[in-house]
């Protein structure tokens, strides 16, 4: 197993590049990512393999694309997905109808199953007429080749792929599923690390930043909220992981609950907004918003 040295240094690497937490506890997880590293590199065990991680900038490159946790799968969680078409495209056609247009942000979008998810939806609600652009970003260049790739394994796509729309919108290559080239047209890639000041772009109607709050720390989780709030349309929205939140880290945000998930918009008189430009509150949506506390 990897000396104590070692992992403590591959958890300060991990740290400094992409602020993930790597706890004590890990080592398995780290000796199981680096080890075909190691191998590839002709390196006997992990703790060489460190050893030349200390000297070779590239390989230390390769080293924390390995360690990032990539797990995902289509229409995580099913509850946000449908608060999207439900409650927030409905919103969305009615604000953004002088343009037609939406920017979505998928941010830490890992393989691309949360952002080519999107576009299905989107392919199938979307009135004639209207384009929507999913910015997919991620710290890790290997899943932005993947989503670019947009080759899925069969295991990949039985995490939650409903039959009808793997028929739809995927056609067989070999042993994997590539997604049509009409949802792919609809997506951007690019290498955004969410612990960094982000690079020029507009606002975004719809954030989806799920599942990587967890691995940061309390002060880097609010510093990303807070950054993320001025990428977000005063009157877009924030979707964040079924355990995590804006609750005691960032109050610039509303929280309302559509169904079973919360949604987190703007607050008008966040360090962001102005209450002028806010939208209004009450959304005429089939589902209706509750604000709540949690
Ligand atoms: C568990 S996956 C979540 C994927 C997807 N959002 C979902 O909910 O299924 C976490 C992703 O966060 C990315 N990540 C980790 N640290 C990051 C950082 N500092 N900036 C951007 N992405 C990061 C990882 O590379 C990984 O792809």
């Amino acid at each position: 197993m990897i000396s104590e040295a070692n992992f403590s240094f591959v958890a300060d690497l991990l740290r400094r590049e992409t602020a993930m937490l790597c706890e004590t506890g890990k080592e398995y997880l780290v000796e199981a990512r680096l080890l075909p590293l190691a191998r590839a590199a002709g390196d006997a065990d992990v703790d060489r393999y460190v050893d030349r991680l200390r000297t070779d900038a590239a390989e230390r490159a390769r080293a924390v694309d390995a360690l990032t946790i990539n797990e995902t799968s289509w229409f995580r969680d099913l509850a946000p997905y449908q608060a999207f078409t439900e409650v927030m495209l409905p919103h969305l056609l009615q604000t953004r109808a002088h343009r037609r247009h939406l920017d979505i942000w998928s941010a830490a979008c890992s393989s691309g199953q949360e952002a080519y998810s999107l576009c299905m939806l989107l392919d199938e609600n979307l009135p004639a007429g209207w384009t929507a652009t999913i910015h997919a970003t991620d710290v890790s260049p290997s899943m932005l080749e993947r989503v670019q790739a947009g080759r899925y394994s069969q295991v990949e796509m039985n995490r939650g792929m409903p039959a009808t729309r793997l028929v739809s919108y995927f056609t067989r290559v070999g042993n994997e599923w590539e997604v049509a080239a009409k949802l792919r047209s609809m997506v951007t890639t690019k290498q955004v690390n969410l612990a960094l000041p982000f690079p020029p772009s507009a606002t975004y109607d719809v954030v989806f930043l799920r599942n990587v709050l967890i691995y940061f720390d309390l002060d880097t989780k609010r510093d990303i909220l807070r950054r993320v709030n001025a990428r977000v349309a005063r009157d877009g929205f924030l979707l964040l992981g079924s355990t995590e939140t804006t609750l005691d880290l960032d109050d610039s945000w509303v929280r309302e609950t559509a169904g079973r998930v919360v949604i987190h918009r703007p607050r008008p008189d966040g360090p962001h907004g102005t209450a002028a430009a806010a939208a209004p509150r009450a959304i005429t949506t089939p589902t209706t918003l509750t604000a709540t506390g949690a």
